[in-house]
């Protein structure tokens, strides 16, 4: 019996159905993807249905078997095929890959002031109106105040997206919405319509993009005007995600078409376990999104605070962590002997009295077969209904609170070492303490007949702690590509107040009956859209930017965190926490296109026809390429992996953009500590003019290291500028279970070619 509530952290649950049955005559959903779309006009859907044809036969349903044909951004189809028919369009000639569905789950009033977007001042760019933020999510509301239209114009010329669906209706603020469901599941709650059942997209829109909502709480609590990072933007949603998680079919839809509808960012919060790159849906169509000049941010995952679990770690996107801001919810016990205890609890309720007080390992149900070292956790079940009905419970463990409910309980107190940096709110009065607090309450219950307590509405504290990275977000390094940083940076995501889905439970449990329109959650599912609303005002004051521009002026302005605070540095928190305004003028860029990306690839270990298998177009690995590390990509961090007790040597070539004053002249300095030393060549830069490109390298040399890692940073600085990179060098395992990244790439590919089954992607 699982002892802790995974379920607690904002996550859709994976779907089993599709995991392998050995059915090989059923017919699955399959991507067939075809790479980039031939230049010039062409019948997307026609050429599907003849290659379905040669593949299945006349008359066997070709045409009924064709799930979506993609055509607008990149060439490829879905349809649903059996194991022998997917087997033949593999071999067909301009067939670049065949992919099964898989099935990926899904991963602020104060949030922008604590970053210096604050409500006045803030400069805001006359051209924010005609930027689109386009979402892929569970669907958003369209009713809510967060996206109301009020005071905007209609969409800029450039939209050609559509508002798919019955009862859904778009605005000038919601300007386009549809709606993706390859395996055709709904449950009763789903809409078949953009329409968010869940609650999640409309949270991560409104952080995005939300107008300006002031007077919201959740029950009075983080009182305040709800906005997101650019309230004149326009936002684009693109349902992936229902009931039973998020299918890969649906999410590269939603890419070809976000494309082609004329989004300017993509916030993408969710994500599967880190797979190369050919094999990840994200990272593909984030590439062709690359292509077309587009942003696309993700969430790093909720799998942390293990090392290695950060994933959506593609170069071209922005990897995104989670931090708190200065605002903490608490709530209250006191006992009937006067002591008090402070807890983590969103608590909407406010208890009249005080009640009697039990203990969960006292109160089992043992006709239901459990003992007192089974209900203490207050699994749902294990309790005495006559002995918890209307008295607070003492429970062991973190819970939805489910186990009490069903026990008539009115409240209960959770002791529980994991979750202690955040809060979440509960369908009953609840918060949750230390194991010590615990204990001490234990120890009251023990020594009086009549134990009696109450739990006290929540309130707000100033957090003097903050940011600190959240324990759930996901950690580097990075095991995809071990020589490059992620999470790039972070960004608020945790108990973020944001508007919600009226249809949807606002608590952990999904039992709650409770309706609201604003919600308190948490997960890099949030922090995640708070850097896309940032990357869109940046695109709001520079149009013409492209993807890696924007990347790099978010990461190179950073607030540097506190290792202090972050145990895992860099490896929580990448550059450190995004300031939007700095941002506007980095004063320098590492820029970077599909070129590099290309030439990167190639170096790991990737030969033509698995890169093509990305990038959908003719590229190629020249024949000469030799296999090594990601030091080349023009990326504003560093890393470098040595094997534990070698010698250290990197060598990073690096080409800055100057974007601020034309004449301007940098100078670099640098901290690495013993036994580091750095060289940064040439140290200073000169500018004459806008847009001029100027070379560096900064090689860093050592001894063995016996640390895990250790931290440095590289810094230009000009007059007004400071342009700040990362540096981590770090130990990894022994080669045997750290195989070199071209060997991994072969293997996995081999494995996905011989059987795709269903990674299932995780989500945040
Ligand atoms: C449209 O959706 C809203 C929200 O679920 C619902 O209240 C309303 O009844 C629906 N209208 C129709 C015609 O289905
Ligand atoms: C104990 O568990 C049984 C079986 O689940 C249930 O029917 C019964 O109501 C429970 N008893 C109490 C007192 O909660
Ligand atoms: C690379 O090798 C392949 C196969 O050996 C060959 O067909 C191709 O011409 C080579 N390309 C170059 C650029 O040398
Ligand atoms: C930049 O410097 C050059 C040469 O020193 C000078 O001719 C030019 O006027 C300067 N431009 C600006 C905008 O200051
Ligand atoms: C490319 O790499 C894949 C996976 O390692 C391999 O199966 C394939 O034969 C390679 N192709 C070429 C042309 O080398």
């Amino acid at each position: 019996m699982a002892t802790k509530p995974f379920f607690l952290l904002y996550t859709l649950v994976v779907a089993s159905f599709l995991i392998c049955c050995h059915c090989t005559e059923e017919r699955k959903v399959h991507i067939v993807y075809m790479g980039e779309k031939p230049k010039g006009g062409f019948a997307a859907k026609s050429m599907h249905h003849s290659i379905l044809e040669a593949a299945l036969g006349s008359s066997s349903g070709a045409k009924e078997s064709l799930v979506y044909s993609y055509g607008r951004s990149f060439n490829g189809f879905a349809a649903r095929l059996t194991d022998k028919e997917a087997t033949r369009i593999r071999e067909m000639d301009g067939v670049v890959s065949v992919l099964p569905n898989t099935i990926i789950k899904l991963h602020t009033t104060k949030s922008w002031d604590f970053m210096g977007l604050t409500l006045g001042g803030t400069v805001r760019f006359p051209s924010e109106g005609d930027v689109i933020v386009g979402l892929l999510d569970t669907g958003i509301w369209p009713e809510s105040d967060s996206f109301s239209d009020k005071d905007m114009g209609p969409p800029p010329a450039k939209w050609k997206g559509i508002c798919q669906g019955s009862n859904f209706t778009c605005n000038n603020k919601i300007i386009g919405g549809r709606y993706y469901n390859s395996e055709g599941i709904y449950a009763s709650t789903d809409f078949k319509s953009p329409r968010d059942s869940e609650g999640h997209g409309t949270h991560t829109s409104s952080t995005a993009a939300g107008a300006l909502v002031p007077d919201t709480s959740y029950f009075g609590l983080a009182f305040g005007t709800a906005r997101g990072g650019v309230p004149k933007a326009r936002i684009a949603m693109y349902k992936v995600c229902w009931s039973f998680g998020c299918a890969s079919a649906d999410i590269l839809a939603a890419f070809d078409d976000a494309i082609a509808d004329g989004v300017d960012i993509l916030s993408v919060s969710l994500g599967g376990p880190p797979r190369p790159f050919f094999d990840d849906p994200i990272a593909i169509g984030s590439f062709h999104a690359m292509k077309n000049g587009i942003l696309t941010a993700n969430s790093a995952g909720n799998s942390g605070p293990d090392p290695r679990t950060v994933t959506n770690v593609a170069p071209w996107t922005i990897t995104v962590a989670a931090s708190s801001i200065d605002r903490k919810f608490i709530a209250k016990v006191a006992l009937g002997n006067g002591q008090i205890f402070i807890g983590n609890s969103i608590n909407r309720f406010a208890l009249v009295g005080t009640y009697s007080l039990i203990y969960g390992g006292g109160a089992p149900n043992i006709s239901a077969g459990a003992s007192g070292d089974i209900s203490k956790y207050c699994f749902p079940g294990s309790l005495n209904s006559y002995k918890t009905e209307h008295k607070i419970v003492l429970c062991d463990s973190i819970s939805d609170g489910s186990g009490v409910l069903m026990a008539h309980g009115l409240g209960v107190i959770m002791s529980d070492s994991e979750y202690s940096d955040l809060a979440f709110s509960y369908p009953l009065p609840a918060t949750v303490i230390s194991v010590e607090d615990g204990a001490q309450i234990l120890a009251y219950i023990q020594s009086t007949s009549n134990p009696f307590a109450t739990i006290l509405m929540g309130e707000t504290i100033e957090d003097v702690m903050a940011p600190t990275v959240v324990s759930f977000s996901s950690r580097g390094p990075n095991t995809v590509v071990p020589d490059m940083l992620k999470p790039d940076l972070t960004a608020p995501g945790v108990d973020i107040l944001a508007a919600w889905s009226p249809v949807a439970p606002p608590s952990v449990s999904e039992d709650d009956p409770l309706r609201v329109k604003y919600n308190v959650i948490s997960g890099t599912s949030m922090s995640c859209p708070h850097v896309s609303g940032a990357a869109a005002y940046i695109k709001s004051a520079h149009p013409g930017w492209s993807p890696a521009a924007i990347k790099s002026a978010l990461m190179t302005t950073a607030t540097v965190m506190d290792p202090r605070k972050n145990a895992d540095a860099e490896f929580a928190y990448g550059a450190g926490q995004i300031d939007p305004r700095k941002a506007l003028t980095p004063g320098l860029i590492f820029d970077a296109s599909e070129k590099d990306y290309v030439d990167f690839l190639c170096k790991q270990g990737y030969n033509t026809s698995t890169l093509r298998l990305v990038t959908g177009d003719s590229s190629t690995c020249p024949n000469t390429t030799t296999i090594g590390n990601a030091w080349g990509l023009n990326y504003p961090s560093f890393a470098l992996s040595v094997i534990d007790g070698q010698r250290i040597l990197g060598v990073f070539p690096r080409t800055v953009t100057n974007v601020g004053a034309p004449n301007s002249t940098y100078y670099a300095s640098w901290a690495a500590p013993y036994p580091l030393t750095v060289s940064v060549t040439p140290s200073l830069l000169s500018f004459s003019s806008v847009g001029e490109t100027k070379s560096f390298t900064v090689t860093v040399r050592g001894g063995a290291i016996s640390q895990q890692f250790i931290s440095g940073y590289i810094v230009w600085r000009d007059a007004t500028h400071t342009v700040r990179m990362p540096l981590v060098v770090y130990t990894t395992l022994p080669p045997d279970d750290d195989e070199p990244m071209a060997a991994r790439v072969r293997r996995s590919f081999d494995g996905s070619s011989r059987h795709h089954n269903n990674g299932i992607l995780g989500a945040n």
